[in-house]
């Protein structure tokens, strides 16, 4: 990573709650990776985003649970962020996509705009890789930039040493490449932002006008360098 530009800030966590996940393994590697390439990270556990199901009515009559509001908190505080993830029944577990389900809530919405990379660990032979196809759509929908190249770990039950390594150089370097690329990528965006583009939850389902929803352009930072995109606050 380029030395004269700020270091890329990434939220890196495993979305599963289990003592000795192999996600969570995974998410430690891939924070040493991204510290190794020039980025600053932010671990976190799954237990600090855990909601309570997504209820309109509870979200009405009580607002924001705290697991919720913390992964905003840390999704704002980072230009990118890393999920390890599980593939539970060929999709993203349920607790993931329920806390998903709550921060998109939030205005301006946390995801659109932050760099996103997706991980995931299974004993399978393929790695948990159907669950992170299933992770992209929410995550797409909301206007986080998906890294096209994602990793998944096949019989992770024997993938790592005692030290939480990864025991096949080839794969410990495919790792490390995907990570090298992720943080050069997401340091070019912060640092030359191009792509501007409006995020729009959806259209058609409210009698407002559909402009009324559509991002409002975030203020030119200063320098000529520019910010995320736009942000929402319909
Ligand atoms: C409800 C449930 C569904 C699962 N479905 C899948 C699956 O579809 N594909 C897969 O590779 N593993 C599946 N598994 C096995 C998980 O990959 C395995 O438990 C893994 O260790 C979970 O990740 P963790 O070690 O990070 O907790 C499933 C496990 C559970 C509990």
């Amino acid at each position: 990573m380029s030395k004269e530009h700020e270091p890329v800030r990434a939220l890196v966590f495993s979305a599963s709650l289990r003592a000795g996940s192999f996600n969570t393994t995974l998410a430690k590697l891939a924070a040493g990776a991204i510290e190794k390439h020039g980025g600053e990270v932010d671990l976190a556990a799954m237990s600090a985003f855990d909601a309570p199901s997504y209820s309109q009515d509870a979200h009405t009559q009580s607002g924001f649970p705290p697991g919720a509001a913390e992964l905003r908190r840390r999704l704002d505080a980072n230009d990118a962020f890393v999920m390890a993830s599980p593939e539970y029944n060929g999709s993203m577990p349920g607790l993931l996509k329920n806390v998903i389900d709550w921060v998109s809530r939030f205005r301006p919405q946390p995801f659109n705009g932050k760099h996103a990379l997706l991980l995931s660990a299974s004993p399978s032979m393929v790695g948990g890789n159907r669950g992170l196809w299933a992770l992209r759509v929410p995550l797409e929908h909301l206007g986080s930039r998906v890294y096209p190249d994602m990793f998944s770990l096949a019989q992770a039950h024997q993938a790592f040493d005692s030290e939480g390594k990864l025991l096949n150089p080839q794969l410990a370097g495919r790792l490390d490449q995907t990570i090298g690329g992720f943080l050069e990528l997401a340091e070019a965006a912060k640092n030359y932002p191009c792509a501007k583009t409006a995020w729009i939850e959806f259209l058609g389902e409210q009698p407002n006008s559909p402009i009324d929803r559509v991002d409002k352009p975030v203020p030119p930072p200063p320098e000529g360098r520019g910010g995320q995109g736009v942000r929402t606050d319909r």
